[in-house]
């Protein structure tokens, strides 16, 4: 565990914020000091089947698969049942889980759990089973109750061994203590913040991936590029964070584009799938920033999905926090490979290249069902969201935050 003396140069943020925002300064500091957990993780073509076979080593007899309905019609599911039969293992598949999970989704997993005595869970998808599957595997050794496990740290006793299969390249969530759960009533998004909830194994399987239609490629995509982008200029950034989001963003300029455009090329999608870990490995440490408080907002809104609702943020709070963030931006202009006489220019050029990227995938920086009514709650509810969670460089107030909405009317 690090000491208090090796901080690094984010101690002054920490500092500073403890002046004003003493809740987000202890939250700043409890996040250099949890020591790092990262899942054992197979990766490259037929990583999964390699999981499976270390699962049934770990004899837990009955597993709960947690997926969604398309993955099951498609036949995805069958590869990974198949290899834990090889293994004898006893298997459950629970695919109610919906975009944007709600509480009853997580809620009737669980239940299932319990119902098939399973002793293990298994996340196959993209984020929304993963986070199901966190707090599912939560729930059965901390009381069964989900709204008592909201909020940091809330996670008392270690969760039932979790498992994950990521089949997008985007959340990262197989590395993250993070779950996200939507209300739907107060269309707001719940958190739940545990270093506990990381998965225990995690396999990176580009033949997973391969089928992935271009529109969900290009999205996810980018919720990755977010990731990185946004713990590359968090205030809790370390060497560790700043590498792996490095390593993160260089693979996302090199190769999204080509999985957009050539979606069976296995090393592509691999290269991505290793795009999404690190950026996961690199939030997990740092938090987020204004580009997912918006984006939350929008999803909750609209149910835009979380990867389309980042891209079309992402640049506009670039520009926002362009001054402040200028030498970091021009780092990362300086990693692709964007020339510039200056700072200014280079983090210009960055912000540009993020653009220009998002033109080749075909995803434009506005928001279709984004209308002048919806302006001001949505700017209140990001804000919120932000300013108890987030180290970012330059703090938006409300009439900033709707004015940078407004740019994404379509
Ligand atoms: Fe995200």
């Amino acid at each position: 565990m690090r000491g208090l003396g090796n901080l690094g140069g984010s101690h002054v943020f920490i500092l500073k914020k403890l002046l004003h925002d003493p809740a987000m300064a202890v939250a700043g500091v409890l996040s250099k000091l949890t020591p790092d957990r990262i899942p054992v993780t197979f990766a490259g073509p037929d990583a999964s089947l390699e999981l499976c076979e270390s699962i049934a080593h770990m004899r837990c007899e009955k597993v709960l698969i947690v997926t969604d309905a398309t993955l099951v019609e498609i036949g995805l599911i069958d590869r990974i049942t198949k290899a834990l039969d090889a293994g004898g293992l006893g298997w459950s598949i629970y695919s109610g889980v919906e975009p944007d999970p709600t509480f009853s989704h997580v809620e009737a997993g669980f239940a299932q759990l319990e119902q098939e005595g399973c002793k293990a869970v298994l996340a196959v998808g993209g984020g929304s089973p993963m986070d199901a599957s966190k707090l599912i595997a939560a729930m059965a050794t901390n009381g069964g109750q989900l709204r008592k496990l909201e909020g940091m740290l809330k996670v008392r006793q270690a969760p039932m061994p979790l498992f994950a299969i990521p089949t997008t390249a985007g959340t990262g969530s197989e590395v993250t203590l993070a779950a996200v759960v939507a209300d739907p009533e107060t269309h707001t998004k719940k958190f739940f913040l545990d270093p506990r909830m990381i998965p225990t194994m995690a396999a990176l399987d580009p033949n997973l991936m391969v089928g992935l239609p271009a529109p969900i490629t290009a999205a996810t995509g980018m919720d990755a590029l977010t990731h990185a982008v946004e713990s590359f200029l968090s205030g809790w950034s370390t060497r560790t964070t700043e590498s792996h989001a490095k390593v993160s963003i260089r693979l996302i300029f090199d190769h999204l584009h080509a999985a957009c455009s050539d979606g069976g090329n296995v090393e592509v999608r691999k290269a991505m799938a290793l795009a999404s870990y690190y950026a996961g490995l690199a939030f997990t440490r740092t938090s987020l920033g204004y580009v997912h408080a918006i984006a939350h907002a929008l999803g909750a809104y609209y149910r835009t999905p979380h990867g389309l609702a980042n891209a079309i943020a992402l640049p506009h709070v670039l520009e926002f926090s362009k001054k402040p963030a200028e030498r970091r931006l021009a780092r990362l202009a300086e990693l692709i490979g964007c020339d510039g006489a200056s700072d200014e220019e280079k983090a210009q050029r960055f912000i540009d290249a993020v653009r220009g990227l998002m033109a080749k995938i075909d995803i434009a920086p506005k928001h279709d069902a984004l209308v002048e009514a919806d302006i001001a709650p949505l700017a209140g509810q990001a804000l919120r969201e932000a300013h108890l969670n987030y180290p970012v460089p330059r703090y938006m107030s409300q009439p900033q935050c709707e004015a940078l909405l407004r740019q994404m009317i379509a």
